[in-house]
């Protein structure tokens, strides 16, 4: 939500600034701007409603000199998407100029105080309201920027991540964080600041990742300082950047998100690597090795999570109790932590997020730790806030994902969430040495059997062309194609703006059959499992209503391919392994479809990729 850039040291800032912004499109991108300290020692502000594409016509003609600047591309929270309530935001007297990413709780209060002084508003965002707060006090008392912000922000309730510069000290940024992330890289006299370290890797592959309440000074020639907010000195760790520029580019594909699609066979291998070991048959997971006892005596398992990785967890939930036999709940992150759960100490609560960053799930991690639970991460952004705060955990190892809808994230997740489960079953004597040897060896195979999926591509996109203009879509699946069917649902949903609603196959007697006419496609995951003959008598009525049946099934079968008007194959698979190769038609299915329909598949309107607030 909102991505931050800054730049200071001998370079020209404006190319950075905006090449950092478009690696942070994801983040947010209803409209973007720009502060530079020119040359000649002016603060030139650009603004511009859209993307990043939008800024750069915008400053086109414009004076773009200058060696400091922060920049920012905005998912409106407060005020809406225009080029006055874009940011940066600067105080009334023109000197500070400030970019946020977060909301202010309190800002209601903060503005109506600063109003009584006579300070005026021209937007309506939280935002304004902060660097008029930091200007008021910095003027009152005479202070420099960095006491102002200090101050300031020992008055805001809520949660920030805020780069400030003032035209009287063109050679200082001052950044501070809270709930939402930021990264300052280090190069040779000159910093770098981030949302996420994207924008750095071109430059430098050393950052310090600030923690809530540090503040940071950036003086390009002179070392980091890290204060907090009474101004006492914060030690900080530099830490090594482990991207290389080619993750962050779309090399040929047409969208990131087609290329992350392409990505998974590599990426599940990456995230196998030096866990599973094909020759002895075997897995291991640091997390496991240190805390064995912990995690292999939790009397529950608590997996918490929104969105895609909220469906992960639903499989992981399967999983475990299947491979281990302790209960799992599996919640949404944004419930759980509103509704006063009940949590002991022997309890163990899995977080999955992809960027780390989530609100909702990062709230619920800390409200588990204070009720004494043990907590285990499952995050792909090495370095984010979730994966800092929980006790131990597992990356997915994935690389950097751009397209906003998640998929090699998904299957990264499930991929972690079968190595946890499998290992701790074996751990607990529930799994025999065979079913882990077999299940391992079905592991091993799953890169290629991705693969082989992936070679339907252009027959999906054929047929996908019969549905751009469908208004409404039905997933089905049972077992560990339910959660399938409703991410492939979800993805629809999000890229292509139809309407799609997942469900467990049996459900459909119960009330959503009555949707289903000639009008109605509906996908149906049905693999060879054991409730294989279920789901085939649910294909037989969606046939009987004049539904239209997509179905996904395994490599061989006669029986639904006789039935459905589409089909895509998947070879044979271990049953609880299947959402990691049945999950990629319906990425593919969603991608092709809202191609045909024109939609912007990398940054679908109203979303953003790292969701920070609430
Ligand atoms: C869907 C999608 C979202 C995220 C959700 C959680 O494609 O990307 O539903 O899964 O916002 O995000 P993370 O995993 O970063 O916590």
């Amino acid at each position: 939500m909102c991505g931050i850039v800054g730049y200071i040291g001998n370079r020209h800032a404006y190319p950075i600034l905006i090449e950092g912004l478009r690696r942070l499109e994801y983040r947010g991108y209803d409209s973007a701007g720009v502060a530079l300290m020119s040359d000649s020692c002016h603060l030139n502000i650009y603004k511009s409603l859209g993307k990043v594409a939008d800024l750069e016509r915008v400053a086109e003609k414009q004076d773009v000199t200058g060696r400091m600047g922060i920049a920012h591309t905005r998912w409106a929270t407060h005020g809406e998407p225009s080029t006055v309530n874009a940011h940066p935001h600067c105080s009334s007297d023109g000197n500070l100029a400030l970019v946020h990413n977060g909301i202010i709780e309190n800002y209601a209060a903060l503005k109506e105080k600063l109003a009584a002084k006579g300070y005026t508003f021209k937007s309506s965002t939280d935002t304004e309201v902060l660097v008029q707060l930091i200007s008021y006090i910095q003027n009152q008392g005479n202070l420099d920027l960095l006491t102002a912000v200090q101050l300031a922000l020992r008055e805001v309730v809520g949660a920030y991540a805020i780069a400030v510069i003032d035209r009287r000290c063109p050679d200082e940024i001052i950044a501070a964080r809270k709930s939402s992330p930021l990264v300052v890289g280090i190069g040779k006299d000159e910093f770098f600041l981030a949302s996420d370290a994207t924008p750095m890797v071109a430059y430098t592959n050393k950052a310090v990742y600030l923690e809530d309440g540090e503040i940071a000074v950036l003086h390009a020639g002179m070392p980091l300082r890290i204060v907090n907010l009474n101004n006492v000195e914060c030690s900080h760790e530099v830490q090594i950047i482990a991207m290389n520029i080619g993750q962050l580019e779309k090399n040929g594909f047409p969208h990131f998100m087609l290329k992350e699609i392409y990505d998974q066979p590599g990426c599940i291998s990456d995230c196998m690597g030096g866990r599973v070991n094909p020759d002895a048959g075997t897995v291991t997971l640091s997390a496991v090795s240190n805390f064995k006892e912990r995690l292999a005596g939790a009397h529950r398992f608590i997996i918490v999570g929104c969105g895609t990785s909220w469906h992960a967890g639903l499989i992981g939930k399967q999983l475990i109790e299947s491979f281990c036999r302790v209960p799992v709940e599996v919640e949404y992150a944004s419930e759980f932590r509103y509704r006063n759960p009940v949590i002991s100490s022997d309890d163990v609560v899995i977080a999955i997020s992809q960027s780390g960053e989530t609100a909702d799930t990062l709230a619920a991690v800390e409200l588990a730790k204070e009720k004494g639970a043990f907590i285990y991460g499952i995050c792909n952004v090495v370095g984010s806030s979730i994966a800092r705060a929980t006790d131990t955990g597992s990356y997915i190892h994935v690389g950097p994902e751009i397209g906003v809808a998640s998929t090699k994230a998904f299957t990264g997740q499930v991929m972690v969430l079968a190595l946890l489960a499998l290992l701790l079953g074996k751990e607990k004597g529930i799994v025999s040495e065979e079913e882990y040897h077999q299940t391992v060896a079905g592991l091993v195979e799953i890169p290629g059997k991705m693969r082989e999926v992936l070679k339907q591509d252009s027959l999906i996109a054929d047929f996908s062309k019969m549905f751009t203009y469908a208004r409404n879509f039905i997933y089905l699946g049972r077992g560990y194609a339910f959660p399938v069917a409703l991410e492939g649902a979800l993805k629809l949903k999000e890229i292509s703006y139809i309407h799609a609603e997942g469900y467990p196959a049996a459900e459909m007697k119960h009330g959503p059959i009555a949707l289903v006419d000639a009008e109605m496609p509906v996908v149906v995951i049905a693999a060879q499992s054991a409730l294989y003959d279920k789901v085939l008598s649910n294909i037989q009525e969606i046939k009987a209503r004049k539904g239209r049946v997509i179905a996904v099934v395994t490599r061989g079968d006669t029986e639904i391919k006789k039935l459905a008007d589409y089909c895509i194959e998947l070879p044979d698979t271990l049953e609880c392994l299947l959402p990691l190769v049945a999950s990629i038609p319906l990425q593919l299915l969603a991608y092709h479809i809202a191609v045909y329909r024109g939609m912007d598949v990398d940054q679908p309107r109203n979303l953003a990729k790292s969701v920070t607030v609430e």
